[in-house]
């Protein structure tokens, strides 16, 4: 199972670069990500795309040509990309994957239109676990059911909105191609209260003697 960052928060995707095979944004990421930016948006995915090797960005036109005509912007200015395009945009996906434009369907929340995103020839399609959970919806078993149906076609999974640390787990057991997650639920997983109280101790009991080994 690959971990892919949902943030576009350049300084939170550096510090997990450790652990994470790529990164997945949307618009409203970007907008959280634009209060800290003094560079050109340009540039700063540019920043991005260099140092993480898979990056997931969105057209934001809801018209089919100019999603087309956005999209191809995108993948010749910043390379090797996944671009997201709603799900039920299935012409949009049909004419990028055909020109070898990797898409990644996304607001999917259905298996039903996750079986329509791989024969519209997606690479990817993102299944929003967090919103289904919001509305008491089985989510976990649309995503067996997903990766079932995903099992011999080309379209990989990357189930996203993660809300928690339960969720994180449970998605995790079921082994899917991706998990994408917020960096404050890493940050949670690493710094269980224990670990802390852990190294706290160990600060408080490290002798001088033993320090001056280091030295
Ligand atoms: C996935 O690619 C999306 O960016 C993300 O997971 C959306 O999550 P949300 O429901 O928290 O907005």
């Amino acid at each position: 199972m690959k971990i892919f960052l949902d943030s576009a928060d350049l300084e939170e995707i550096k510090k997990y670069l450790p652990i994470i095979d790529g990164v997945t944004t949307n618009p409203t990421l970007i907008k959280r990500a634009s209060t800290k930016i003094n560079m050109k948006m340009e540039n700063y995915i540019d920043a991005i795309c260099a140092i993480v090797p898979e990056v997931s960005l969105e057209v934001v036109s809801t018209e089919p040509k100019e999603m087309i005509k956005q999209a191809k912007f995108l993948f010749k200015k910043f390379g090797n990309i996944a671009i997201k395009v709603p799900v039920n945009y299935i012409d949009v996906i049909r004419i990028l994957s055909d020109e070898k434009i990797m898409v990644n369907a996304t607001l999917a929340f259905s298996v039903e239109q996750v079986i329509l995103a791989t024969k519209a020839g997606a690479k990817y399609t993102s299944i929003f676990i967090g919103r289904l959970a919001d509305e008491k919806k089985d989510w976990l078993q649309v995503i067996k059911d997903s990766i079932h149906i995903l099992k011999d076609t080309n379209t990989k999974l990357i189930v996203a909105s993660i809300r928690n640390e339960d969720q994180f787990r449970l998605i995790a057991l079921e082994n899917p191609d991706v998990i994408t997650v917020p960096p404050k639920i890493l940050e949670g997983i690493l710094n269980h209260y224990k670990t802390l109280e852990g190294i706290r101790r160990f600060s408080k009991d490290t002798t001088q003697k033993y320090e001056a080994i280091f030295k």
